[in-house]
Order: structure tokens, then C-alpha cells, then sequence
């Protein structure tokens, strides 16, 4: 096994690539695995265009429920340690397809009164504390939960008076423009790409660190369990993201 603190020491341009995973130290559910929100819940009664459409009322109740849950947790030891790398060093780019801000939390509490750009996140799946609208461009930033009392009490778009939809990427929905070419630009340019706390099996996140990989760039997963990834990978550390990010970037 190669040793992670070379490769990082080594690696010009990294890429972090987060999953669910990485919040669950923080009380977010993950998706699957055991305790996995998709092992109680449908994603296609919940998280798909079709689902909101057909009831759109549902659909809220669901992000309501999830964002009461997620405006409770806090950035956790590995957000932290993410910030503080991605803000010390000069090409680092966190990828995260997680919708709970946490990173964001954590670039501007390590930033202070720094810029925290270098350290904000590229949200692969959006946020979870948007609305946009279903039709136009609109969107504005939410952390209330909805009145899903009826339809008539859903919120609608300033603009247009369509209604107003979670910023999520939902199942059979593409990224945002620019989002996933940027993704991929730095991912090929990487000279590593740090996996940790996703399960590697949504599309097309799950090709990052395989770009990476093709390119020559290293990949060093963390994860307690073994993935699709880990055949990708460089270095495999099987741990929780607390326990190994912080130890792996002090290193
Ligand atoms: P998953 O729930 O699929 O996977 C979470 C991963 O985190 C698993 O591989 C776990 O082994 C690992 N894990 C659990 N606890 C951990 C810990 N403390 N430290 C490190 N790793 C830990 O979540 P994602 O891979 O993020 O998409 O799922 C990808 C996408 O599927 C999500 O963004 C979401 C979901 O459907 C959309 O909503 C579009």
C-alpha cells in the first residue's frame, strides 16, 4: 500500500468527492445501507418529477420533514478538516453531492473573516434550503418549512406563479449546466481524488474518481465499508469519516 501522506503531500490539484457519508457523524441519515432513508421510503413516491407532480403536497411534506432534520445538525470533525485543507492549499475543489450545506457551514466558519470561497462546495444535487421554481429560473433560499396544509397553500414562484420545488436533483433529472462540466474539468486535471462516505453508485458522480484514476491521479477512499469504488482506488482506508479525515490530512 502506498503511503497517503506522500500522495498527498505529492498532489498539486485534489478533488474531494463526498457522499452521505460524510454527514452521518453529524445526524444525517444516509440513503442506504441498514438504517438508509431508501430502505423506508420510496424514492420514486418522493424524489423524482413525476412523484411532485402527482403530489406535489407529499413531496413537500417529505423536504419539510428532511429539512427540519438536516437544519438540526451541525459540520462535523471531517467538514472541518475539509475547509481548513481546501482553504491552506491552492488547488483544492470539494465535490459533494450532499444537499445539507454542512460544508458550506464549515468553509465559512474555518474562513472567518478570510474568503471562503476556496473552500465552498460544488453541490452536485443542489441544496436542500432552495426553492426554485418548477417552470423558470427563479429560485431563493428557504430554511422554513412549507405550509403543505393543502395545494392551494404551496408555495409559488414570485415570477410566474408556478409552483415552487425543492432545489434538488431528483432521479431521472440532470445536474445543473456547468455543474457536472465543471466536475469533470477538475477531476481530469486532478492529481488525486479524496472519496469519502459515498456508496459510488449514482451516476455520474460515481465517474469522478474513475476520471481521476484514467487521467494518472491517485484516489484514496474512506469509507467503513467497501464500495464500487474500491476497485477504483488507490488506497482503501475502512474507517468513519471523523475517525480518518482530519488524521489523514494532519498527516
Ligand atoms: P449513500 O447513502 O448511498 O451511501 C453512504 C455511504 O456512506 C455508504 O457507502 C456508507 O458505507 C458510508 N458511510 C456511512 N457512515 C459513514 C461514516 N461515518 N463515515 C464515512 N462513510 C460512511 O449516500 P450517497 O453515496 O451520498 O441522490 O448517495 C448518492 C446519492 O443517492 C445521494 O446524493 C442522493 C441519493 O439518492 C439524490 O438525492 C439525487
Amino acid at each position: 500500500m502506498r503511503d497517503t501522506s506522500a500522495i498527498i503531500a505529492a498532489a498539486r490539484t485534489v478533488v474531494v468527492l463526498t457522499g452521505a457519508g460524510i454527514s452521518a457523524e453529524s445526524g444525517v441519515p444516509t440513503f442506504r445501507g441498514p438504517q438508509g432513508l431508501w430502505r423506508k421510503f420510496r424514492p420514486e413516491d418522493l424524489a423524482t418529477p413525476e412523484a411532485f407532480e402527482r403530489d406535489p403536497r407529499l413531496v413537500w411534506e417529505w423536504y419539510n420533514f428532511r429539512r427540519q432534520c438536516i437544519a438540526e445538525c451541525a459540520p462535523n470533525a471531517a467538514h472541518r478538516a475539509l475547509a481548513r485543507f481546501a482553504l491552506a492549499r491552492p488547488h483544492v475543489r470539494i465535490i459533494t453531492q450532499n444537499v445539507d450545506e454542512l460544508h458550506t457551514d464549515a468553509a465559512r466558519d474555518a474562513a472567518g473573516t478570510r474568503d471562503a470561497a476556496p473552500a465552498m462546495p460544488l453541490e452536485l444535487h443542489g441544496s436542500i434550503f432552495r426553492d426554485r421554481c418548477s417552470m423558470c429560473a427563479f429560485q431563493r433560499e428557504n430554511r422554513a418549512p412549507v405550509d403543505t396544509s393543502s395545494l392551494a397553500s404551496l408555495p409559488r414562484c414570485e415570477e410566474c406563479g408556478a409552483l415552487l420545488r425543492p432545489d434538488v436533483v431528483w432521479f431521472g433529472e440532470r445536474l445543473v449546466p456547468g455543474v457536472l462540466e465543471e466536475a469533470f474539468e477538475w477531476a481530469g486535471l486532478a492529481d488525486l481524488c479524496l472519496v469519502i462516505g459515498t456508496s459510488g453508485v449514482v451516476e455520474p458522480a460515481a465517474s469522478i474518481a474513475s476520471t481521476t484514476r484514467a487521467t494518472g491521479g491517485a484516489v484514496i477512499e474512506i469509507n467503513p465499508e467497501e464500495t464500487p469504488l474500491t476497485r477504483v482506488a488507490t488506497v482503501s482506508i475502512r474507517g468513519t469519516a471523523v475517525g480518518e479525515v482530519g488524521r489523514l490530512l494532519a498527516s
